[in-house]
C-alpha cells in the first residue's frame, strides 16, 4: 500500500478515536436468515460463485521450487497444481486418464512424476502422460492426447488462481479490479513462505464465517479477553469499489504510533488491513506476513462449511529466534484459536436459529458496512433484489 494512503488511513482511525465516531453505512439493513439455509440459494451460489469462477488456492510460496505441487478438493473437482520445470504455475484435473483414479493424493510435496496408484500411468509436472506399463498389452492409444486435463491457472501478485471448470477462463483484471491489482503489487505476497495452516469443519453457512470478519463492533464483547487487548473495537476504515472492499481494523499500538513522525507510520503496526476477495476469501497482511482465510460451502448442506486458514511469513524472519518464534506462535495459534473458539462458535449459534427460522430477519448496523457489502454483492450477482434499509417503525 502506498505510504500516502497508509497515512490517510491512520489519520482516519485517529480521528474516529478522538471524536468517538466510527464508519457509517448510512442506515440499518435487514436480511432474512434464509440466506444461510435455503437450498436453492445455496445451489445458485455453488454454481455461480464456486464452480463458475476462478479461485485463489494459495500463495506462490506454496509452490516454492520446480516440481512442487499442491492438491485441492474444495471446489467440487479434484485439482492438482504444480510448479512446472520452467517455473510456470500449472493446474490440472487430478484424475487419471486411464480410469479416473485420483493421481496425487498428498496435500503437497515435490516430484518430477505423478504416478497413478491403480496401474501406474505416470504424468510429469506439465501434465503430460509420460509412461504406462506394458503399452503393447494395453493397446494403441495416442499418449499425447491423454495428459491430465488442464485447468486455467494464473499467478499474480504472489496469489495462485485456478478455474475449477476446464472450460472456464480467468480475468484477474476484473476479479481484482484496478484497486487490488495496484495495492496487492506493493505487499510482495510472492516472497512469503508458508508457516502454518489449519482447517475447521463448522456447523455454519460459509457466509456466516465471512460475516465474522466484517466488523469490530463485537471485539469488546466476544473478544474481551483476546483481540480486544490488541485492538480498539468498533473503530475501522472501510472502502469499497464494485465487488471489492477493504477494512482497516485499529490496533491499540496506534496510540504510540501517532506520536511518531508520519514518515515512519506503517499501517500494519497501526492497524490490520482486511481485504475481501469475492466471493470467499479474506486476506490480512500483518507485520510479519499475511493471513489467508478461505470459506467453502458444503454443497449438500447450507448449514455447514469448511474454513481454511493459512499463515505465511516473510523469509527475512528468523524463525529460530525464541522470541520471534513465540511471537509467531501467538500470531498463528492465538489467532486461529480466536476464530475457532470465539467467532465460529457465534456462527454455529446463528446457524441454529437460522435453521429454526427463529426470528423474521437479522440486522446489519450502520457500523457494519462490510456486512452490507457482502450481502448486497452476493444478491446482485445472483439477480436478487437489494436489501432495504430498515425504517424506524418496522
Ligand atoms: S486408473 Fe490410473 S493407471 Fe489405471
Ligand atoms: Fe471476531
Amino acid at each position: 500500500m502506498r505510504h500516502d494512503e497508509q497515512v490517510r488511513l491512520i489519520k482516519q482511525l485517529c480521528a474516529q478515536l478522538d471524536s468517538g465516531t466510527t464508519v457509517d453505512a448510512g442506515g440499518v439493513i435487514r436480511m432474512s436468515a434464509m440466506a444461510y439455509t435455503d437450498l436453492v440459494i445455496a445451489e445458485q451460489e455453488w454454481q455461480e460463485f464456486f464452480v463458475g469462477m476462478p479461485h485463489c488456492i494459495g500463495l506462490s510460496g506454496d509452490l516454492p521450487e520446480l516440481g512442487s505441487f499442491i492438491t485441492n478438493n474444495d471446489l467440487g473437482i479434484p485439482i492438482l497444481a504444480t510448479r512446472d520445470q520452467d517455473g510456470s504455475f500449472k493446474a490440472f484435473v487430478n484424475s487419471c486418464r486411464h480410469r479416473g483414479v485420483i493421481v496425487e493424493t498428498q496435500e503437497r510435496g515435490t516430484t518430477r512424476r505423478f504416478t497413478c496408484p491403480f496401474h501406474a500411468w505416470s504424468y510429469d509436472t506439465s501434465g503430460a502422460l509420460v509412461g504406462l506399463p506394458k503399452p503393447e498389452h494395453f493397446g494403441d492409444v495416442d499418449t499425447s492426447c491423454l495428459g491430465l486435463l488442464p485447468l486455467q491457472a494464473e499467478e499474480r501478485h504472489g496469489l495462485l488462481f485456478v478455474h475449477p471448470d476446464p472450460k472456464g477462463t480467468i480475468d484477474l483484471d476484473f476479479l481484482l479490479g484496478e484497486w487490488f491489482n495496484d495495492e496487492f503489487s506493493t505487499w510482495r505476497f510472492d516472497r512469503l513462505i508458508p508457516l502454518a495452516h489449519d482447517s475447521y469443519d463448522v456447523a455454519s453457512n460459509w457466509k456466516l464465517a465471512l460475516d465474522t470478519f466484517g466488523e469490530t463492533y463485537h471485539f469488546p464483547v466476544l473478544h474481551k479477553n483476546t483481540l480486544n487487548n490488541g485492538f480498539h473495537g468498533n473503530v475501522q476504515c472501510y472502502d469499497e469499489d464494485g465487488h471489492l472492499h477493504r477494512m482497516i481494523l485499529c490496533k491499540r499500538a496506534i496510540d504510540q504510533i501517532r506520536l511518531s513522525p508520519e514518515e515512519e507510520w506503517d499501517i500494519r503496526f497501526a492497524g490490520l488491513p482486511v481485504y475481501w476477495l469475492f466471493p470467499n476469501i479474506i486476506l490480512m497482511p500483518f507485520e510479519a506476513g499475511v493471513y489467508l482465510v478461505r470459506t467453502y460451502p458444503d454443497r449438500a448442506n447450507p448449514g455447514r462449511h469448511l474454513s481454511r486458514i493459512n499463515f505465511y511469513v516473510s523469509p527475512d524472519i528468523d524463525q529460530t529466534n525464541p522470541g520471534i518464534k513465540e511471537y509467531l506462535d501467538f500470531q498463528t495459534q492465538g489467532f486461529a484459536g480466536v476464530i475457532r473458539d470465539e467467532d465460529y462458535v457465534m456462527g454455529a449459534s446463528q446457524q441454529t436459529t437460522a435453521n429454526a427460522a427463529a426470528i423474521p430477519f437479522i440486522l446489519f448496523g450502520r457500523n457494519e458496512p462490510a456486512l452490507h457489502h457482502y450481502h448486497q454483492t452476493f444478491r446482485k450477482m445472483l439477480g436478487q433484489e437489494p436489501l432495504k434499509y430498515l425504517s424506524i417503525n418496522e
